[in-house]
């Protein structure tokens, strides 16, 4: 890695609690969210490892991220076009790749995980990193869904660990969700907090409750306009231009739903519904579990509520 630096600094706030000042960044899972976050933290200056078991993954997501990078540097350095040209080469030179995460978190500060939504999986990651990581060395989840507390019991570093929850498409999304568990420490806490920051993000936090804040919402809402859809309220395309036109929304329900993935939303769904089998609100449909079934998850595949080229 091209530079290191751990150090313990005191807080700007009032309370002036110490937190570890995050620059080398190990990221595990190499999909949208992986590779959106390693984007981020590259470009603003945080040394990246981006780890996959798939090789081909890790490939596509250092492409994916370096014509991400120019659409950003187009823009921004419209007018200073070699300006633009550092940037980039220093993003980039800032994200390696590797397909070992137990080698490369010898350096690491913080150990970011958005791999599948799957809690043996998660709990077997950090439970054999958690043998190799340094002491000082944070871990934190991008969960959608899960508890952090249930993650985090594979491990002996319960105080290190803590949600750290990023928006699709991660470099344009403004918002971080930053969780603590009730036994993440106030300088965990507040150096993820920090870390958002350094990220250009703004941090919300909550409890390390089922979806957290956003998702929590947005779940159920768009399954309400599925229902509404099955029960021939609304077509889609128009419950869509409704939400767009009505209330101002990047996208209705149905187009969303199919940006995030319906075996993601389903997922997610599932778990709650089990949790909660009587509340109507986590109701299973019938609509999504067909699509779902049918290998039709959204733009990612081609087709999900709607057809993409
Ligand atoms: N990297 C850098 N910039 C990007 C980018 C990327 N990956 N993707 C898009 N952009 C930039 C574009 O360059 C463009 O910038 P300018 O406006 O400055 O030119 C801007 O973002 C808009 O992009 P597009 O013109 O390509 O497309 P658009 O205007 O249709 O916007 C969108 C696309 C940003 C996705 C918008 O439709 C939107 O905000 N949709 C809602 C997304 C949302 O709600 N996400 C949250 C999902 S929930 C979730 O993620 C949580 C979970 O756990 C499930």
């Amino acid at each position: 890695m091209a530079f290191f630096t751990h150090h313990i600094c005191r807080g700007l706030s009032s309370s002036a609690v110490r937190h570890v000042v995050i620059k080398n960044v190990t990221i595990i899972g190499g999909g949208q969210m992986g590779a959106g976050i390693a984007q981020v933290a590259a470009s603003t200056g945080h040394a990246v490892t981006l780890v996959d078991t798939n090789e081909d993954i890790l490939k596509k997501a250092v492409k994916g991220i370096e014509g991400n990078l120019k659409r950003v540097v187009k823009k921004k350095f419209a007018d200073k076009p070699e300006a633009g040209e550092e940037f980039l080469q220093k993003a980039m030179q800032n994200v390696s790749i590797s397909t070992d995460a137990g080698s490369v978190v010898q350096g690491t500060d913080l150990v970011l995980e958005a791999i599948v939504e799957n809690l043996k999986v998660k709990q077997d990651l950090f439970g054999g990193l958690d043998k190799v990581a340094p002491a000082h060395t944070i871990f934190a989840s991008n969960t959608s869904s899960l508890s952090i507390t249930d993650i985090a019991s594979s491990t002996n570093r319960l105080d290190r660990f803590g949600g750290l929850h990023f928006f699709n498409p991660v470099p344009v999304m403004r918002l971080v969700e930053v969780i603590a568990t009730s036994s993440t420490s106030q300088e965990t806490f507040d150096s993820l907090l920090n870390f958002s920051k350094m990220l250009g993000k703004t941090s919300v936090s909550c409890k390390d409750t089922p979806g957290f804040i956003v998702n929590r919402l947005l779940l159920p809402y768009i399954l309400d306009a599925v229902r509404m859809y099955e029960r021939g309220d609304g077509s889609k395309e128009d419950i869509d231009i409704a939400m767009k036109l009505g209330c101002g929304y990047p996208m209705g329900p149905f187009e969303l739903s199919d940006y995030v993935g319906l075996d993601t939303m389903k997922f997610i769904m599932d778990g709650w519904s089990a949790a909660n089998p009587d509340n109507p609100m986590f109701a299973q449909s019938e609509v999504l579990n067909k699509l779902v079934a049918e290998g039709k998850f959204g733009k990612k595949t081609g087709e999900g509520f709607y057809k993409y080229k």
